[in-house]
């Protein structure tokens, strides 16, 4: 029996609840992903963490090193217009410890699923966001158009004390129906990257990780 729990973190419609794997326990995040194709991961960057990988985007942020998100890739880029209204930055070895240690959980994260699921993906990708209030990301999949390559996404949230009425939802279209995920600091959420999903807007400054589980 998988230790799959279910957290009220999440509504829409006040229908639904998510699964929810504890930090460690990545054979319950791959069970959850082939049943419900989400999965939420508390603490899979505790507060100590999630505070240091904060600190190092705003000293990013305060030294100019974020960049206005592009959409598409290669030849389809395009700069995004309304479909996004992100900053971004993204994470390499070496940018300083908190980020360090943020891609060894996530090449943990990334073996893990390997060897649970067969998936076969030797790389990650993964940017640091910044969202001013008032922007968002429309409704989109992060599966690049002729690229099947990004299977996982995975995003992170680094923002304190985030209220309901601050807006700013990851919204998730799953097959059971409409799922939002708020930003609070320490979550992170898990989903297959074909899943339609949109970051609503939000009435202050949202900071976060996104990454990818990628085949190639
Ligand atoms: C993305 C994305 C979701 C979020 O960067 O592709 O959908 O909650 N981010 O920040
Ligand atoms: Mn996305």
């Amino acid at each position: 029996t998988w230790a799959i729990s279910w957290v009220a973190a999440a509504y829409h419609n006040g229908m639904h609840l998510l699964p929810a794997a504890a930090p460690h326990d990545l054979a319950t995040l791959a069970a959850a992903l082939t049943t419900h194709g989400v999965c939420l991961l508390p603490d899979f960057q505790d507060a100590i963490a999630t505070r240091a990988l904060r600190l190092q985007l705003q000293a990013m942020q305060a030294t100019g090193n974020l960049q206005p998100a592009g959409t598409g890739q290669g030849a389809g880029h395009r700069s995004s217009g309304m479909t996004r209204g992100d900053s971004t930055h993204w994470i390499e070895e070496d940018q300083g410890t908190a980020t360090t240690a943020y891609l060894s959980a996530l090449h943990a994260l990334r073996a893990s699923m390997n060897r649970q699921l067969f998936l076969g993906m030797p790389e990650v990708e993964a940017h640091f966001a910044c969202y001013p209030a008032g922007a968002g990301y429309k409704r989109h999949r992060d599966r690049f158009q002729g690229s099947n390559s990004r299977v996982l996404s995975l995003v992170t949230y680094l923002n304190d004390d985030w209220q309901d009425a601050d807006g700013g939802a990851l919204r998730l279209h799953l097959p059971e129906g409409t799922v939002d995920v708020l930003p609070q600091a320490c979550m992170s959420v898990c989903f297959l990257s074909e899943t339609e999903h949109e970051v609503l807007p939000a009435t202050r400054e949202r900071l976060s990780i996104a990454a990818w589980l990628r085949t190639g």
